[in-house]
């Protein structure tokens, strides 16, 4: 329960909604019950009809427009102030909904690359959907409810005691009863549906993984087990819901059974005293109203109950993450001055989640305006070090200093927007190729002779060209699929374009042929020329004009040099070469 406590601070943003639907709620509950009153008064008149000689007709039948006119003026009172209790508690509820939604939204932008690798997708999406929506439920109907409750039934017990206390406590007798059996048969159902949902969320989960992996499962001729394995799962999602809807059918059935009874036993009890003529007639007619107008809010005490157990457990999640601190902050630090060079003093990572160290004590510099090449078997940590080198984790020893500086003591803003980064797992958004190349920039600042200039750089602009659309060609789901070499070159003019001081590709060139690539390395070579440049590489060729070459094996940096001083050397790089000019060797002799 104490979970919720975090949401105090909105609803204090809100205090003055929740002011107001409280005060309404309790207006349309004073003349709520008033109505039942008027029922007595023109029951009574009814009874006594005949009774005494003074009465006409005429007159029973202007008394009973008077208390029909009354009750229909109060009914509408209560239906307006009804009105604007759902307008203020329900809107406040989703004013604090979509509050709390860009709180977590929020969060998740600025947690660090390694909270991303400890969590699952799924995971981090329900937070903000479904959690978010179980928190909604108890701050609107939760608290509206509850409240109501609380004023209905003050309410409804001071009229019965002025009107009989004896009746009274027997028609409350059942009502803690059926409170208890309501939450009992609410909580069977709230299980079951959450059977039901856990189930759905599953089988969407099967349905999307055979969607996107349709191609494997044709290529594998897997369609008859996908089609079973698909059946079992919604067979059971049948089962589940099956079950839901028999509890479902129960609960309306008992609710209004119990009402039942407690009328018959205020009828009973009535008109037992009515015999000794120590009640009217009009006050059974008062009392039935009351009990049913006081079942609904006791018969939803159960519902209630759940409804804030399982929001207090989905803010407890929340919080879990709210309270989760970056490890890496991006607006701390101080300017950035880059003048001389980025040294890796020591450097090495183990990565927490799987143990590995993918860098062990690396030493290096890297002069400004030069050019790094990093080669190496894969899993030998070369994305590691651009991934220390963009700050997307902090190294476990040693560190890297910019101009002698610490990278932890810069403002990490700066910092990677001075940087081009071509990762090696090229992402595209859903939108179009020119927004996909702009996404790092200020699109309003850049020309389209910039844009173009960048993605001929890149080796892309023909290609881009002959769609029909050209830089408006939608990517993505709802748009056209590019070939992985055509990604990585949208990456690259993406870098590109930013006009980087320090330039990283990681292994962005492996899925285009040797030909584009070195037309690629051509065009951005007086690039290269101008900025500090890191190029990893499976590819000799891409690497091979860099000032510096190093060979990392293992996480350790077992050679290096420029290209001919690491052929001479005869060691790992050669061996690499000669492995290549083998490849290249055998691909021409087969063409
Ligand atoms: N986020 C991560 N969490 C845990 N372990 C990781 C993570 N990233 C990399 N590793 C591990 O670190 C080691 C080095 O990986 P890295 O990606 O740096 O290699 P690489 O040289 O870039 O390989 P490749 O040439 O295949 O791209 C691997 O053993 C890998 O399993
Ligand atoms: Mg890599």
């Amino acid at each position: 329960m104490s979970s919720l406590f975090y949401l105090n601070k909105y609803l204090a943003k809100y205090k003055w909604l929740l002011i107001l639907g409280i005060i309404c709620l309790l207006v349309s509950n004073i003349f709520g019950v008033e109505m039942p009153g008027v029922v007595k008064d023109a029951v009574n008149d009814i009874f006594s009809y005949g009774q005494t000689e003074e009465n006409t007709i005429a007159d029973k039948f202007s008394l009973a427009l008077i208390a029909a006119g009354l009750y229909f003026l109060f009914s509408l009172l209560k239906g307006i102030f009804l009105f604007f209790t759902r307008q203020t508690i329900i809107m406040m509820s989703r004013k604090i909904e979509y509050d709390l939604k860009n709180e977590i939204y929020q969060q998740y932008q600025d947690l660090s690359f390694n909270f991303y690798k400890k969590n699952s997708t799924g995971d981090l999406m329900n937070r903000i959907s479904e959690d978010v929506s179980k928190v909604r439920m108890y701050l609107g109907p939760g608290i509206m409810y509850t409240i109501n409750l609380v004023f209905l039934f003050i309410l409804v017990i001071y009229k019965m005691v002025k009107t009989n206390p004896e009746l009274t406590l027997y028609v409350l007798l059942p009502l803690p009863l059926m409170s208890l059996l309501i939450y009992f048969v609410s909580s069977i159902l709230n299980k079951r549906s959450e059977d039901v949902q856990r189930q759905q969320s599953f089988l969407s989960t099967i349905v999307q993984e055979s969607f996107s992996g349709i191609r494997v499962i044709k290529s594998h001729v897997k369609e008859k087990e996908a089609e079973k394995r698909f059946n079992r799962e919604a067979e059971q999602y049948k089962n589940f819901s099956m079950k839901l809807a028999t509890t479902n059918a129960f609960f309306m059935p008992t609710i209004i059974l119990l009402i039942g009874i407690s009328t018959i036993l205020t009828i009973y009890i009535g008109s037992l005293h009515a015999q000794s003529k120590l009640i009217e007639p009009g006050e059974i007619a008062e009392f039935v109203i009351y009990v049913n107008m006081l079942t609904w809010p006791f018969a939803s005490v159960g519902w209630v109950t759940s409804i804030i157990q399982r929001a207090a457990a989905s803010q407890k999640r929340i919080n879990e993450f709210l309270s989760v601190e970056t490890e890496i902050e991006t607006d701390k630090g101080d300017e950035l001055d880059f003048n001389e060079a980025i040294e890796f003093d020591n450097l090495g990572i183990t990565y927490e989640n799987s143990g590995v160290t993918a860098l062990k004590n690396i030493n290096l510099s890297v002069k400004k305006g030069t050019t790094l090449g990093i080669i190496g078997k894969t899993g030998s940590g070369k994305s590691s070090l651009a991934y220390l080198l963009m700050r997307l984790i902090d190294p476990t020893t040693g560190c890297i200093k910019i101009d002698g500086k610490d990278l932890k003591d810069i403002n990490l803003t700066h910092w990677r927007k001075y940087i081009g980064y071509v990762p090696q797992e090229h992402f595209l958004f859903s939108d179009t190729i020119k927004n996909n190349i702009l996404f790092g920039v200020d699109a309003e600042e850049i020309s389209d002779e910039q844009l173009y200039q960048a993605a001929k750089d890149a080796g892309i602009h023909t290609t881009i060209e002959e769609f029909p659309e050209g830089y408006e060609t939608m990517l993505g789901e709802r748009g056209i699929n590019l070939s992985g070499g055509q990604k990585q070159r949208i990456s690259i003019a993406r870098a590109l374009i930013k006009n980087p001081d320090i330039l990283v590709l990681d292994d962005c060139l492996s899925a285009v042929d040797n030909e584009t690539e070195e037309h690629i390395l051509e065009a951005i070579s007086k690039d290269l020329k101008q900025k500090t440049s890191i190029i990893i590489s499976h590819r000799i060729s891409s690497i091979k004009y860099a000032d510096n070459i190093i060979v990392l094996d293992d996480g350790k940096l077992i050679e290096s040099g420029t290209h001919a001083e690491l052929m001479k050397l005869n060691g790992a790089y050669r061996e690499i070469y000669r492995k290549q000019e083998l490849q290249s060797e055998n691909k021409q002799n087969e063409a």
